[in-house]
C-alpha cells in the first residue's frame, strides 16, 4: 500500500485535533494510502520533539522550512496561526508538496489567490480545514436540502457564536492583530459558517451586507505591562444575497457569553425547514410542513449509520461522535483524494471564495452598503 507522508506544522490546538485524526483515520476507514506520521515541526527543537513523542511523529524540527524541504515529506499539514499559511504553503507547493492548511486560509483575498494558483499551476492536491461540513447530521441537511425534500429554499440563517475572548481581561495573542490573523470573528468563526451557507444550499452568495464591531478596544498585552488597541472585530453580521434570489444572514461573535461551539443554521424551504446547533452536534431538527394541522411540528434526528459517515465510526445509531471525528473524515477525505487523483473539496479555490466574502464583508461594513461578488 502506498505511504503518504505527513509533516505537521504547528502544534497547539489545531495540531493536536490534526495528530489525533491522522492516527485514527485507518483504524476507522480503510485507506488506499497509510498516512504516516513523520516529521513535525514547531518554533524550537525542544518543543518539536516533546510533542513529536506526544503526538506519535518519528521526527521533529525546530524549522519549518526544512520540513517542507524535507524529500521525505509528501503532505505539508499546515496548523500555524493564520499570517504563517501563505508563506509556507507557498514554500510547500514550491517544493512539489500537497497541502493540507487551516482555515481561513489566508490573511487577504489576494493571498489566498496567489496560493490556490500556485497549487494548479504545480499540480499539487489542496484541502483547507472547513471541518463542520464533514459532520454526519450537517451531511444529512444537504442531502434533504438538495433533494427537494424541504420545497424550494426560501430562506437560509446561520451563525457562529463563541466566548473564547468575551473576558476582556484576557491579553492579545495571534487571533487580536491584524497582521497576525486578518479578521478577528468574522475570519476565524464567520469563515466556517459562510463555507457551510454556500455548501448546505447549493449556491453562491452574490451580495452582501455587513456589519463589523469591537467592543473590547483595548486588551492587556501578553505580558501584562500595558494594554493595546485590539485590531479585529469581536462580532459581525451580514446580510446575504444567493443565486437564485435566495436571501439570508449570518452572524458571529467571540465575545457571546455562554457560547461555547455555537455554529448553528436554520434552513427554510416551501415545504419544510431544518435547524442544527453544533452544540447538540448529533442532532437535525427537521420539519415537514404536511400532515394534520395539529400534529406538525419538529422531528429530532439523531446521527445514525444512514448518515454521512457515521457508520464508519459505530453501527449503533444516536451513539454520537465528537468534534474530532469530523477531522479523521476530513483526513480521509484528503488521502482518498491524493490516492485516486481527484479534486478536493474545500481546496485552496474554494478556500480562496471564503477569503473573498470575508473581505466582501468588510468592505461593506466600510462602504456602509452592498457589495456584490463576481
Ligand atoms: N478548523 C477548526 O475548527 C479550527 C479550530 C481552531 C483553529 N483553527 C485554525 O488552526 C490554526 C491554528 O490555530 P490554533 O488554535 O491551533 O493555534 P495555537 O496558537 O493553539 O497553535 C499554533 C501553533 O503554531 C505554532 N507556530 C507558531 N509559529 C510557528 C512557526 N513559525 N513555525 C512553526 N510553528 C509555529 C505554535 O507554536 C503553536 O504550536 C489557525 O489558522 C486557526 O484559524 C481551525
Amino acid at each position: 500500500m502506498q505511504s503518504l507522508n505527513i509533516g505537521l506544522i504547528g502544534t497547539g490546538y489545531m495540531g493536536k485535533a490534526h495528530a489525533v485524526a491522522l492516527h485514527a483515520a485507518p483504524r476507522v476507514f480503510a485507506l488506499s494510502a497509510h498516512p504516516v506520521c513523520d516529521l513535525l515541526a514547531d518554533v524550537d527543537p525542544e518543543l518539536a520533539s516533546r510533542k513529536a513523542r506526544e503526538l506519535g511523529f518519528a521526527r521533529a524540527t525546530g524549522d519549518w522550512q526544512a520540513l517542507v524541504a524535507d524529500p521525505a515529506i509528501d503532505v505539508v499539514d499546515i496548523c500555524a496561526p493564520n499570517f504563517l499559511h501563505q508563506e509556507m504553503a507557498l514554500a510547500a507547493i514550491a517544493h512539489g508538496k500537497h497541502v493540507y492548511a487551516e482555515k481561513p486560509l489566508a490573511l487577504s483575498a489576494a493571498g489566498a489567490r496567489e496560493m490556490a494558483e500556485a497549487a494548479e499551476r504545480r499540480g499539487v492536491k489542496t484541502l483547507v480545514g472547513f471541518n463542520y461540513i464533514r459532520n454526519p447530521a450537517t451531511c444529512l441537511a444537504r442531502e434533504i436540502i438538495a433533494s427537494g425534500e424541504i420545497g424550494e429554499l426560501v430562506h437560509f440563517r446561520g451563525r457562529h457564536d463563541e466566548d473564547y475572548l468575551a473576558d476582556p481581561e484576557l491579553p492579545h495573542g495571534w487571533r487580536t492583530r491584524r497582521a497576525t490573523a486578518g479578521a478577528g470573528a468574522l475570519g476565524d468563526l464567520g469563515a466556517h459558517i459562510l463555507n457551510l451557507a454556500e455548501y448546505l444550499t447549493g449556491r453562491r452568495i452574490v451580495a452582501v451586507c455587513g456589519d463589523l464591531q469591537t467592543l473590547i478596544v483595548q486588551r492587556p498585552s501578553p505580558q501584562g505591562t500595558d494594554t493595546a488597541r485590539v485590531e479585529n472585530d469581536d462580532q459581525a453580521q451580514a446580510l446575504l444575497r444567493f443565486e437564485g434570489d435566495l436571501m439570508g444572514n449570518i452572524e458571529t461573535s467571540r465575545i457571546a457569553c455562554g457560547r461555547k461551539m455555537g455554529l448553528a443554521y436554520t434552513v427554510t424551504g416551501t415545504k419544510g425547514s431544518l435547524i442544527f446547533d453544533q452544540e447538540r452536534m448529533n442532532e437535525l431538527q427537521l420539519y415537514r410542513h404536511d400532515g394534520p394541522p395539529g400534529r406538525r411540528g419538529f422531528t429530532t434526528l439523531l446521527s445514525s449509520p444512514e448518515h454521512g459517515d457515521y457508520g464508519a465510526f459505530s453501527p449503533a445509531p444516536g451513539h454520537g461522535l465528537g468534534y474530532n471525528d469530523q477531522k479523521v473524515i476530513e483526513i480521509r477525505d484528503l488521502v482518498e483524494g491524493i490516492a485516486a487523483d481527484r479534486p478536493l473539496y474545500p481546496d485552496f479555490r474554494e478556500a480562496w471564495r471564503v477569503n473573498r466574502l470575508i473581505e466582501a464583508i468588510e468592505a461593506s461594513h466600510h462602504q456602509a452598503g452592498w457589495v456584490a461578488l463576481h
